[in-house]
């Protein structure tokens, strides 16, 4: 093979639509597609929390040298209370610990070598639907995918069919799991859903691996840990996946986090010898800058208490517009139609919409989302949501 030989493969089913939306000269159109947050201004705002810690970094860092395998361990010990909570006996017990990764995305790239490196043999489990990269992620770690239901062509849950399918799961697989603010759906267990994961998760033997990337985008930021604090506390092996992109604003600085609950402190320790080695392999050090902001944040009672207030309003703005879509199609009678955008949790709505009703919305209304029907509600502008139900009303109608 010679370069000659080499094709091309299709753009990112999301990250290409940013290219094609910037490009758009249309003056009303809406970003609906890849997963950032807006406010009421159209933009992406660097936090102040950020800001703030930004610029104690600044002023107080002495340097940039290399910071390790593992990253920031303050960054890893703050990263770990706030998902498994500041309390939680597992990290008393240091039964848990982190490796920073860069981003969620990196996170579940190393889980992905090491259940192919550390437990060959294991499949793994996703939600069907899930994460576009999710499916690639793991097929390039060269790992065995199934999939389980999750959301249906009625666009509903079905957790029997869910917990039918992970029933049949050969023992020890691991099976990925939304902890919250399911990408694309928007669609979450209950907590007696949860419960009935657990048991089959348990009889099954099955390796959770729990892709926590939206801490505070649901229910807040405690709320949302509720089904990750529970398998932590009930299980002996869990993975979990830690993202700062969107709670904290970071996107591109990369951060996230490789979580592991083992069995005792001996083996995390054995664990976490391995996943520095695979780490050293893919990324060598992670970047620091961002995983230093939310060491600072979290480790500052003050900034902590500014951040988790801006959370929340991230949070609640998103909530708003759900309800603020549906009011506004209301007129157009399609509101029990897509009365599940309310349901939904976190920033994503499996709208229901057909791949050509997408397509039509793209090409006649300047209304990017990705091809699946997936919506980004929290890129919605909300003093056009009458114009964008509108658009709705219009590619339904046909
Ligand atoms: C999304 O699903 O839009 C986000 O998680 C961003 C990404 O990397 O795809």
């Amino acid at each position: 093979m010679h370069f000659a030989d080499i094709g091309r493969v299709p753009g990112d089913p999301i990250l290409g639509l940013m290219d094609a939306y910037q490009q758009d000269t249309n003056p009303d159109k809406f970003d609906l597609g890849v997963g950032v947050y807006k406010d009421a201004n159209g933009l992406t705002p660097i936090l102040q929390s950020v800001k703030q810690a930004e610029q104690r970094l600044v002023d107080q860092q002495q340097t940039k040298t290399y910071i390790g395998g593992h990253g920031d361990s303050r960054f890893g010990q703050l990263i770990s209370e706030l998902v498994l909570g500041a309390d939680s006996p597992l990290l008393g017990a240091r039964r848990a610990g982190a490796t920073q990764t860069p981003g969620g995305t990196g996170a579940l790239r190393l889980s992905a070598d090491f259940i192919a490196q550390c437990l060959p043999g294991r499949g793994i489990w996703l939600s069907d639907p899930t994460w576009p990269i999710h499916e690639t992620i793991f097929a390039a770690a060269g790992l065995k995918i199934s999939h389980y239901p999750y959301v249906g062509s009625d666009n509903r849950l079905n957790v029997a069919a869910m917990l039918a399918t992970l029933e049949q799961a050969p023992k020890g697989d691991v099976v990925l799991l939304h902890a919250c603010c399911h990408n694309p759906t928007g669609f979450d267990l209950s907590k007696s859903d949860w419960l009935q994961v657990l048991d089959v998760v348990r009889r099954r033997e099955l390796l959770p691996l729990i892709d926590f990337a939206y801490q505070g985008f649901g229910d807040g930021l405690q709320a949302d840990a509720w089904s990750t604090r529970l398998f932590a506390s009930e299980l002996p092996e869990v993975l979990i996946t830690s993202s700062c992109s969107k709670n904290f604003g970071l996107y591109r600085e990369r951060v996230g986090a490789l979580l592991v609950c083992a069995q005792d402190a001996e083996k995390l320790t054995d664990i976490r010898s391995q996943l520095a080695y695979l780490a050293r392999n893919l990324w060598s050090n992670p970047p620091d800058h961002g995983a230093a902001v939310v060491a600072t944040i979290l480790g500052d009672e003050q900034l902590k208490t500014l951040w988790a207030e801006e959370v929340e309003a991230m949070r609640s703005r998103i909530a708003q517009l759900r309800g603020g879509l549906v009011e506004a199609l209301t007129p157009f009678g399609l509101a029990e139609h897509f009365a599940h955008i309310n349901e939904q949790r976190g920033m994503f709505s499996y709208t229901g919409l057909t791949a050509d009703q997408v397509k039509l919305l793209r090409e006649k209304h300047s209304v990017y989302m990705v091809g699946s029907g997936r919506a980004n509600i929290a890129g919605v502008d909300g003093t056009r949501l009458n114009l964008l139900a509108k658009a709705i009303a219009q590619v339904c109608e046909r």
